[in-house]
């Protein structure tokens, strides 16, 4: 065995695995590789030896412990250990002086702990397979002491690997992989794949480089009934992803842990949140990238490190991991949204500005707000109500005194050109009297709710009192849920769904009757969830759904809901639905937008916001925003305005407040909040072609809405980790005032040349920071060089807004180059791109024209004219313009801002149009 001297860092081990440190030294143990050397396609599989290492509990030997302090693998998670317990887990005990609760493990696992060794890999018709069994006993209880490793080199970019139990199938997720889009290439694969046999472990290499992406051989495999763990190496210290918490955009690695189990709680700092996404992304430091995604649904823990590594740990199911080799990070996330589905295709009104509130009690106060909305000249083009219209808070019914008018309450914001949402709970009431409540007595009937343990239904508690819960796994449910929604929609028109409280949240902990004493309630092992218990808000998890127990199932909720109401509005509406829901899971995109729960009305909660909406849109949910003005508490004028700015930009923007709080709609504030609340959502509306286009993109391509800005400059190292700016696709740079009082706002340009979308005035960055004036009516806002950006008039409505002039601005480089493009379609009829019922239109700009020019016509764009353009960064004052070879008399250039502005057209788009000045 060759020892190798080499450097003090995880990313040169390219011919390597494995490492040991004595003191301050690495020391690399280099492996010579065995004669198996296996091919699939052209993915090369390595066989590599490690050193013999006879697991002896008495005796831990010391070289197996001297392991770098910040690569030790805790070997206590589960509870905390003496020396002796220690020990006689054959782990290393070496106290250390520390400080606080987080930092390294004294008691860790020993470098080549025992674990599986794999037997010889054959080929199958996927890829490859090897068994993998246990040399010894693990301290854990019901090991599987036999595993089947599958290895798929799917695709170019993406490595597919699971670990199961050959003998006795084990639950797998269900719903969440799509059927993939096309199958890639597999001619040349961007990565490679090493194995050693014992302890068993992988690595993953990225081919161009040699770069050691993932490295599980720095920890054991851990593989029982309830407790599965795997850690890995990390090519890098900038994680993104592991949702739902309240991060920044980049993970912290200082001995932290995030867990991930749904949970209905107001986000705040260390929690589970409402839902649940094992994946990550890792920004490899020379502007490549690499994701990860276990695609596991049982409560996990995932433990980070400084080393910098990383150990899964889950509670249940299989080890089903995809490795998405990127390289650029929006490809990883297209990669990631192959396997879980790309997101809908939202309708174009619900990008307009959304209006809720919990304690809007009656029809008439409902339509007051409208009023006074419009009586504003504030867009707004979706109303809600909350609980409030229920009838005893149950729903499928409305209250008969408050809310007895709401289907002409709804019928009249259909004439005024607006949408209607209604919140519909899952929670079923199952108190009323037999008869009296035919959605549960139906239910019932109907064998449609979750049941305890022993058979019966389980009753918990949320807002109507006593509720059952329904199984959406079962397909009598899905019927049923859609019967129920037909039957309401058939007295109440709504337009949208908006399904809160479903991970699910329960106000007694797990039933009214409470929850059986079980290894499924009390596991082994429980990750670190508020309230210390798998069922606490929610329900039982010994609770049996129809596909598996609620131990398995409970992070699905959501999903499940989702795509059951999903399929519900499409059956009785026959357009593109639009639902809305809190809990959410891989996949959810797919059907529903999300927004970020009970956020509190305060500055940190803005800020973080931002992050929050971006990690989203990673996660393939793209339409999501938070509670403009906050939720929980009172909100203040400036907070409201400023929230109101970034909340523009949201790709969902709704202001929702709760019941005791100060009321926040954009009119109770003084005439300069309202003007300046006006100003930034017409400002969006004006912007919807550019955002409809930038979701159509979402929707077939996967590429992100409201984007990191380390996607888009991946090799700038200034941007890896900003979350207080964002931008909309590839070309305006967004950068909200996040703070009480500030007048500027300190903003990063990527190096290039920026527009202010406001007056076209230029800067030319180096990729620095420069300091924007932004008094409380001001938002800044940035287009970028080389981009043409599809805008119209805003109005009260979308409705009307989609039938207004167009305008262009244009944003020329330094080469007097640009381009965009608009997707465009009715808006709401269903799969319009791919029945190729749309109009798709380019726009580029060269020297000293532009042109609007239709690719394809189909329709929709009957009466779009074109207004107006703006040109930023003209640098020679125009003498005469031209429109399609006419003379323009009305335009405008200012020799400070260098902005041509041509006004006045009434051009049709659907044909060819050049703009050109000299
Ligand atoms: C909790 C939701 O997060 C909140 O938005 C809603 O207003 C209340 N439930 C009442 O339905």
């Amino acid at each position: 065995m060759a020892i190798i001297r080499c450097l003090n860092t995880f990313a040169v081990l390219t011919c390597v695995l494995l490492i040991i440190v004595y003191e301050d030294n690495t020391i690399c143990v280099a492996f010579s590789p065995s004669k198996e050397r296996q091919h699939s396609s052209n993915i090369s599989y390595r066989i590599i030896k490690a050193q013999k290492y006879s697991h002896n509990v008495s005796t831990v030997p010391r070289d197996q412990c001297g392991i770098a302090v910040e690569r030790r693998i805790d070997c206590a998670r589960d509870r905390s250990l003496s020396r002796a317990e220690c020990e006689s887990r054959g782990c290393c005990y070496l106290p250390l002086p520390q400080s606080g609760l987080r930092g390294p493990p004294w008691c860790f696992y020993t470098v080549f702990y025992p674990g599986y060794k794999m037997g010889p890999m054959l080929p199958t018709e996927r890829g490859h397979r090897a068994i993998l069994t246990r040399s010894a006993p693990s301290y854990l209880p019901r090991d599987i002491h036999t595993l089947q490793l599958d290895v798929m080199a799917e695709t170019q970019d993406r490595l597919h690997l699971t670990l199961k139990d050959p003998t006795s199938p084990r639950y797998e997720v269900p719903f969440v992989k799509s059927q993939s889009k096309g199958h890639k290439s597999m001619e040349n694969p961007l990565y490679d794949v090493d194995f050693q046999p014992e302890p068993f472990g992988f690595s993953v290499r990225r081919k161009s480089n040699g770069r050691v992406l993932l490295n599980t051989t720095i920890g054991p495999l851990l593989f029982a009934d309830q407790y599965l763990q795997l850690s890995t190496s990390l090519a890098s210290s900038t994680v993104s992803g592991l949702g739902e918490h309240y991060t920044p955009i980049t993970l912290d690695l200082d001995w932290s842990s995030v867990s991930l189990w749904n949970r209905d709680m107001a986000p705040h700092r260390s929690a589970n949140l409402y839902g649940s996404h094992p994946f990550f992304l890792v920004q490899e430091g020379d502007g490549q990238a690499h994701g990860v995604f276990l695609l596991n649904s049982n409560a996990m823990e995932v433990f980070m490190q400084p080393a910098p590594a990383l150990t899964w740990v889950t509670i249940g199911g299989i080890l089903d991991f995809f490795i998405f080799l990127g390289p650029s990070p929006q490809s990883v996330i297209q990669q990631y949204q192959e396997v879980i589905g790309y997101p809908m295709m939202p309708p174009y009104w619900s990008l307009g500005f959304h209006l809720c509130r919990w304690g809007y009690t009656s029809t008439n106060i409902t339509r007051t707000v409208v009023q006074l909305m419009r009586q504003a000249k504030i867009p707004l083009d979706v109303q809600w109500n909350d609980l409030d219209y229920a009838d005893q808070r149950r729903v499928f019914t409305f209250d008969p005194q408050r809310f007895g008018d709401l289907p002409q309450m709804v019928e009249d914001f259909h004439q005024l050109g607006m949408k209607y949402v209604l919140i519909l709970d899952p929670g079923i009431s199952s108190a009323s009297p037999p008869g009296s409540y035919k959605p549960f007595d139906d239910g019932l009937k109907k064998g449609v709710f979750i049941n305890n343990s022993t058979g019966q239904i389980l009753i918990g508690k949320v807002w109507p009192g006593p509720t059952a819960f329904p199984d959406f796994t079962n397909p009598t449910t899905q019927d049923w849920w859609m019967d129920w929604i037909k039957d309401f929609y058939n007295k109440v028109p709504v337009d949208g769904l908006w399904i809160d409280m479903n991970e699910p949240s329960n106000f007694v902990q797990g039933s009214v009757d409470g929850c059986p004493d079980s290894e499924l309630e009390k596991p082994p092992y429980t990750p670190g969830v508020i309230g210390g218990q798998l069922n606490s808000g929610t329900l039982c998890v010994s609770a049996q759904q129809y596909l598996s127990n609620h131990y398995n199932l409970h992070n699905l909720y959501g999903l499940t809901e989702a795509i059951a109401t999903h399929r519900a509005l499409l059956k009785v509406k026959k357009t593109r639905p639009f639902v809305l829901s809190r809990s959410s899971f891989p996949g959810l995109g797919r059907f529903s937008a999300h927004w970020t729960g009970d956020v509190r009305s305060d500055w940190e909660q803005l800020r973080f916001s931002i992050p929050a909406v971006l990690l989203f849109g990673l996660y393939g949910i793209p339409l999501v925003g938070a509670d403009v003005c906050g939720f929980g508490g009172d909100t203040n004028e400036e907070l409201c305005v400023r929230w109101t700015q970034l909340g523009a930009f949201y790709p969902f923007m709704r202001n929702h407040n709760d019941r005791p709080n100060a009321p926040q709609e954009p009119y109770v504030f003084s005439q300069r909040a309202q003007d300046a609340m006006r100003m930034v959502i017409n400002l969006r509306y004006s912007l919807l072609p550019f955002l409809y286009t930038l979701f159509h993109h979402a929707h077939t391509s996967a590429s992100t809405v409201a984007r990191p800005l380390f996607l888009q400059f991946p090799t700038d190292p200034d941007c890896r980790s900003i979350d207080r700016q964002f931008l909309w696709g590839s070309s305006l740079l967004i950068s909200p005032v996040l703070e009480q009082g500030a007048v500027e706002v300190m903003a990063y340009l990527p190096p290039g040349t920026w527009y202010s979308l406001h007056n076209g005035q230029t800067y030319y960055s180096k990729g620095q920071y420069i300091v924007f004036p932004a008094s409380l009516d001001t938002i800044i806002v940035h287009v970028r060089e080389r981009s043409i950006i599809p805008q119209q008039a805003p109005a009260l409505t979308t409705a009307i807004s989609r039938k207004n002039p167009f305008t262009l601005t244009v944003g020329l480089s330094v080469g007097n180059l640009a381009k965009g493009e608009l997707f465009w379609d009715d808006g709401e009829s269903l799969d319009t791109f791919e029945r190729g019922d749309y109009s798709y239109l380019l726009f580029f700009a060269e020297e000293s024209y532009v042109v609007s020019k239709p690719i394809k016509l189909n329709g929709s764009l009957d009466g779009l004219v074109l207004g107006e353009v703006r040109v930023f960064g003209v640098q020679t004052p125009p003498t005469a313009v031209w429109a399609n070879g006419q003379k323009v008399p009305d335009f405008s250039y200012r020799l400070d801002t260098k902005v041509l502005t041509v006004a006045g057209l009434e051009l049709p788009m659907t044909a060819k149009i050049t703009i050109q000045w000299s």
